[in-house]
C-alpha cells in the first residue's frame, strides 16, 4: 500500500518533468514561468461566425487625447498598477498609493476594517480612504482615482439594511424587463450610498444543468429571456449609454459575467469544463453578450470555467477575437478571483498569458503584490508587449472617464453618498416586493385552495417560514449567505412576518409552528415553507436534483396536516427546480418562491385573498427553467419552461411518481467535501454518551458545548470545517447516514478511507479513526500526525475495518474521529481513494 502510494506520486512528478522538457525546447519562456501548452483546435473560436454587436459609445477624440497624455506621463509601474485589482481584506490605502493600483474589490466575505458585517458608514469611510490614497501624488505619479467593485448581485447585498431583491432565478420567472430596469436603478442608488462605483452584476449566465450551485444566479436556461433582460438591467445600473457621465447620475458601472459558458459546464460542475461545440457556445451562452454590449456594458468578467479544456481567462480567440474584435466590446475585461492562476502554465503570482490573451484587469485578491512584481518584470523583458499593456490601461482609463471619475471628487462628496435613508428605502422595498409577487410560480392548485381567506385560522409551518437569511440565499452579507442572525436584517420581513401581519389585519388568526403541531381549534389551512438553505460557489453543487436529506423533514409535516384534513399549501424556497414530487403530492397547492430576499410580505400578497374574498394579486410568474420529473438532471421534464398556473386555472395536477429515478447513493465514494457532507450524509458531533448534534451551519457547538465548529479555508474559502475539542470529556466528530452504503467490494481490494485534515493544535491524547455498521465498530489510532498547520491526507485501508468485524455491506459511519483531550483539527474531505500522504497500519 505504502509502495503504491509512493509510486503514484512519483509518476506524477516524472510526467511533469518530461512535458516541461518537451515544451521548453520548442519555445522561449521567461525564467520563472512554466510553459503554456498549445491550445487545442477545439478550444479555438472562429470570430467570423459570431454575431456582431453595436457598441453605443462613439469614438471621442478629446477623451482619447486626454488618455494618451496621461499614458505618456505614466511610468511602467503605474501602468502595471492600473491592471491589478486587490481585495480590501489584503490591501491597504497605503498599498494602493505605493503600487498605483487601479481597483479594489470586496470579496463575498471581506468587509471594511476586517468586519464583513460593518455598518454602511464604514464602507463609505473606507471608500474615501482608498480614493484619497489613489489620487495622492505626493510620492510622484499621475494619481489615477481607484474604482471599487462589489458583488451587488441582488441589491447592494453585502450591506446591512440594503434592499435584498429576489435572486436572478426568481427575476427570470417574472418575465418583466421593465421591472428589471427599476430593480437595477434602485440597486445602483443603494451602491452609491456606500461609495462604490462598480458592481459585478448582472450575471448573464445561461445555466443548462440545475446541479450547478450557481444556477440561481442566472435568469433562465433560455438565452432569449436572458437577452431580453440584460439590456434593461445594464441601462438601469449605468444609465443611457453616453447620456452623461455615469457618476453624475445615480448610477454605477456594470459587469456581465462570467464570460463564457459558466452555465454550460459538464454535469454542472462549478468552474468546470463546457465540452460543447462552438455553435452551442455562441448560440446559448454568447447571445446575451450581444445585448450587453449594445447597452454599453463597461466591463466583462471572464469565467473560472473552461471551454473544451482551456480556461477562459487564457483564451485569446474568445476574449480578444470574439468579445473585443468581433463583437466590438469597448470596455475592459476583468478576470475572476485568482482565476488567472488556473490558466495552463500560470500561478496566482504570475500569468502573462492572461493579459496577452486580452485580459485587461487581474482580480488578484491576495496575490496582487507578487503579481504586480511579475507583471512588471514581464513587461520589462518583453514577455508582455508594451502595446498590450497600453491598450489594457487605455481601456481602463476610458471606463474611468466615462464614469466621470476624475471630476467626481471623493466618494462621500458624490450624489447619494451617505444617504443612509436610501438603503432599504420604502420605495426600493416596494419594488422588491413587487418583484417577489411577480416571481412566484404556482405549480399546483388542486381544488382551488388558493387564494386563502385572510380572515381564517392559518397555521404557518416548515423550517423556512421565519428566516430572512434562508429566504435570501447566498451572496447575502456573507459569501455563502451563512452564519447570519435575524438582527443582521433590519427592516426586512420574513415570510411568516408578512403573513402574520396581513392575516392579523384581516381579522384572521395566524400561528407559527415550524413542526406543524397545534393546540386548540383545527386550522382552516396550513402553509408549509420548506426548501434549500443558502449556498454560493461550490457548496451548492449537487450530484442529483434533490433536496439534501436534512431538508426533507417538512414533507412529514405536510402529510401529517393533510391526514388531519387540513388543506396544505407548500411554499418552496429554492435556487433551482428540484425533484420534489413527494412534496407536490402531499400538498393541495404548491408555490415556488425561489429566493425572494428581504421582502417576504410579497408572499402573503400572493397567497391571501383580499378582504373582499377576491384574488388580490393574480399569479403571473412562469418557469424560466424547466422543472424535472426525476432527480436525474438529464431526465424528462415535469413542467416545461413557461409553465405556471393562475388561481383561476382549472388544471388539476394528478398524483406524481415518487421515484427519483436515480440511485440514492449517487454520491458514492465521497462523504465530505467542500466543508459539507455529501448528499444523504450528515456531519455530527457526539459526546462520550453518544448524544449527537447535527452540524448544518457554522458556527456551531456539540458535545455539550465542548466542541466548537467553525468554517476554515481549504482550496476555497470556507472549504473546510474546524473542530476545537475542549478536552472536558471524550468527543467524536462523525459522518452518518440513514441509508447505509455497501462498500464490501471496495474493502476487498486496496481502497482506503482517505481524509484531508490539518492539525491546528496537536491532540493532547490519541486521535482514533473508526467506522461502524449498526453496533459493530472498528478503530484505528492515527499515528504520525503532521506538525500543526499543514494539510495532509491520511488513509485507513477499508480492510482494517472489515478485519475487525464491521459489516462493510452496511456501513453507516465510514468516518468517526475521537479524542478525549484538547485538540484542534480541520477537516476538508473524506472519501474513498488509493493515495495518501500517511497510511495507517491495521491493528493486529
Ligand atoms: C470570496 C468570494 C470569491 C471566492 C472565490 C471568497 O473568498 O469572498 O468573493 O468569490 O472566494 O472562491
Ligand atoms: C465569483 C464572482 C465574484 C467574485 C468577487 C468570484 O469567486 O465567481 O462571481 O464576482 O468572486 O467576489
Amino acid at each position: 500500500m505504502v509502495m503504491r502510494a509512493m509510486i503514484q506520486r512519483r509518476k506524477g512528478l516524472l510526467m511533469l518533468a518530461s512535458t516541461a522538457l518537451a515544451i521548453g525546447a520548442a519555445c522561449a519562456v521567461s525564467a520563472q514561468q512554466a510553459p503554456a501548452p498549445a491550445i487545442p483546435p477545439e478550444a479555438i473560436a472562429h470570430p467570423d461566425i459570431w454575431p456582431q454587436a453595436h457598441w453605443p459609445y462613439k469614438a471621442d477624440p478629446a477623451l482619447e487625447k486626454r488618455i494618451a497624455g496621461l499614458l505618456q506621463r505614466m511610468t511602467v509601474e503605474e501602468k502595471v498598477g492600473q491592471v491589478v485589482q486587490a481585495d480590501i481584506a489584503s490591501v491597504t490605502p497605503a498599498d494602493v498609493k505605493q503600487y498605483h493600483l487601479g481597483s479594489v474589490l470586496n470579496g463575498g466575505s471581506s468587509g471594511p476594517y476586517g468586519d464583513d458585517l460593518a455598518p454602511a458608514a464604514k464602507w463609505l469611510q473606507l471608500a474615501d480612504e482608498f480614493y484619497a490614497a489613489s489620487v495622492d501624488k505626493s510620492g510622484g505619479g499621475v494619481g489615477i482615482p481607484v474604482i471599487w467593485g462589489i458583488d451587488a448581485v441582488h441589491g447592494n447585498s453585502n450591506i446591512i439594511g440594503a434592499t435584498l431583491f429576489p435572486h436572478n432565478v426568481g427575476l427570470g420567472a417574472m418575465h418583466d424587463p421593465a421591472l428589471m430596469r427599476r430593480i437595477a436603478e434602485a440597486t445602483a442608488a443603494e451602491i452609491r450610498v456606500t461609495g462604490q462605483e462598480w458592481t459585478f452584476a448582472p450575471t448573464i449566465t445561461v445555466p443548462q444543468d440545475g446541479r450547478w450551485g450557481r444556477a440561481y444566479e442566472g435568469y433562465s436556461s433560455d438565452p432569449r429571456l436572458v437577452s431580453d433582460y440584460v439590456g434593461q438591467f445594464i441601462r438601469g445600473l449605468q444609465g443611457e449609454p453616453g447620456a452623461t457621465d455615469i457618476l453624475k447620475g445615480p448610477h454605477v458601472i456594470a459587469s456581465t459575467k462570467h464570460f463564457l459558458a459558466d452555465g454550460g459546464t459538464e454535469d454542472g460542475h462549478d468552474q468546470g469544463d463546457a465540452k460543447i461545440s462552438e455553435a452551442e457556445l455562441r448560440d446559448i451562452h454568447g447571445l446575451p453578450y450581444v445585448a450587453a454590449i449594445d447597452a454599453g456594458v463597461q466591463t466583462v468578467m471572464t469565467s473560472f470555467s473552461s471551454w473544451n479544456g482551456v480556461k477562459m481567462a487564457g483564451n485569446k480567440s474568445l476574449v480578444t477575437g470574439v468579445l473585443k474584435d468581433r463583437m466590438g466590446f469597448g470596455g475592459f475585461v476583468v478576470s475572476d478571483w485568482n482565476a488567472h492562476g488556473q490558466v495552463a502554465g500560470c500561478t496566482n503570482a504570475s500569468c502573462p498569458q492572461a493579459i496577452n490573451a486580452g485580459l485587461d484587469m487581474y482580480m488578484a485578491p491576495d496575490s496582487w503584490k507578487p503579481l504586480w512584481h511579475s507583471l512588471l518584470a514581464q513587461v520589462k523583458d518583453g514577455t508582455i508587449p508594451m502595446a498590450r499593456l497600453d491598450d489594457a490601461v487605455t481601456r481602463i482609463l476610458r471606463v474611468k472617464m466615462r464614469l466621470g471619475l476624475f471630476e467626481a471628487g471623493k466618494p462621500s462628496s458624490r450624489l447619494l453618498s451617505g444617504r443612509y435613508d436610501v438603503l432599504g428605502s420604502p420605495e426600493h422595498r416596494a419594488i422588491a416586493r413587487q418583484a417577489v409577487r411577480e416571481s412566484l410560480v404556482l405549480l399546483k392548485n388542486n381544488g382551488s385552495v388558493l387564494p386563502l381567506n385572510p380572515g381564517a385560522n392559518i397555521l404557518v409551518a416548515g423550517d423556512g417560514a421565519d428566516d430572512v437569511a434562508r429566504q435570501s440565499g447566498g451572496w447575502t452579507l456573507s459569501w455563502q449567505g451563512t452564519g447570519l442572525k435575524p438582527e443582521d436584517f433590519p427592516g426586512a420581513t420574513s415570510i411568516w412576518a408578512g403573513l402574520n401581519s396581513a392575516i392579523g389585519a384581516a381579522g384572521g388568526t395566524a400561528t407559527l409552528s415550524p413542526d406543524g403541531s397545534f393546540t386548540g381549534a383545527k386550522p382552516d389551512a396550513a402553509i408549509v415553507v420548506f426548501g434549500e438553505t443558502p449556498y454560493a460557489e461550490f457548496q451548492g453543487d449537487l450530484k442529483t436534483l434533490q433536496l439534501k436529506p436534512e431538508l426533507r423533514a417538512p414533507l412529514a409535516t405536510m402529510k401529517k396536516l393533510k391526514a388531519q384534513g387540513i388543506p396544505v399549501v407548500a411554499l418552496m424556497l429554492t435556487g433551482r427546480p428540484l425533484f420534489v414530487n413527494p412534496e407536490i403530492n402531499a400538498a393541495d397547492a404548491f408555490v415556488v418562491a425561489w429566493l425572494p430576499g428581504s421582502e417576504g410580505a410579497g408572499v402573503a400578497d400572493m397567497l391571501l385573498a383580499g378582504t373582499d374574498g377576491k384574488v388580490a394579486h393574480e399569479f403571473r410568474g412562469t418557469l424560466s427553467f424547466p422543472w424535472p420529473a426525476t432527480a436525474d438532471a438529464k431526465g424528462k421534464h415535469l413542467f416545461a419552461l413557461g409553465y405556471g398556473l393562475k388561481t383561476t386555472s382549472d388544471t388539476a395536477v394528478p398524483p406524481l411518481s415518487e421515484d427519483p429515478g436515480v440511485a440514492d447513493n449517487a454520491q458514492q465514494g465521497t462523504y465530505f467535501a467542500n466543508g459539507v457532507p455529501a448528499a444523504s450524509w450528515s456531519l455530527i458531533v457526539a459526546d462520550a454518551a453518544g448524544q449527537q448534534t447535527r452540524i448544518t451551519t457554522v458556527p456551531a457547538t456539540g458535545a455539550n458545548g465542548d466542541v466548537a465548529v467553525t468554517a476554515t479555508d481549504h482550496i476555497v474559502q470556507e472549504g473546510a470545517r474546524r473542530f476545537a475539542f475542549g478536552g472536558k470529556a471524550q468527543a467524536t466528530i462523525a459522518l452518518t447516514t440513514q441509508a447505509p452504503v455497501d462498500v464490501a467490494r471496495e474493502s476487498n481490494g486496496d481502497l482506503m478511507l482517505v481524509t484531508t485534515m490539518r492539525v491546528d493544535t496537536a491532540p493532547a491524547s490519541t486521535l482514533t479513526l473508526s467506522a461502524r455498521s449498526g453496533t459493530a465498530s472498528a478503530s484505528v489510532p492515527l499515528a504520525g500526525l503532521a506538525a500543526p498547520g499543514a494539510w495532509r491526507t491520511y488513509g485507513v485501508p477499508l480492510k482494517c475495518f472489515a478485519n475487525q468485524g464491521v459489516d462493510m455491506e452496511h456501513l453507516d459511519v465510514p468516518f468517526a474521529l475521537t479524542t478525549s483531550g484538547k485538540a484542534v483539527i480541520s477537516l476538508a474531505t473524506v472519501q474513498l481513494g488509493t493515495v495518501a500522504d500517511q497510511i495507517a497500519a491495521c491493528p493486529k
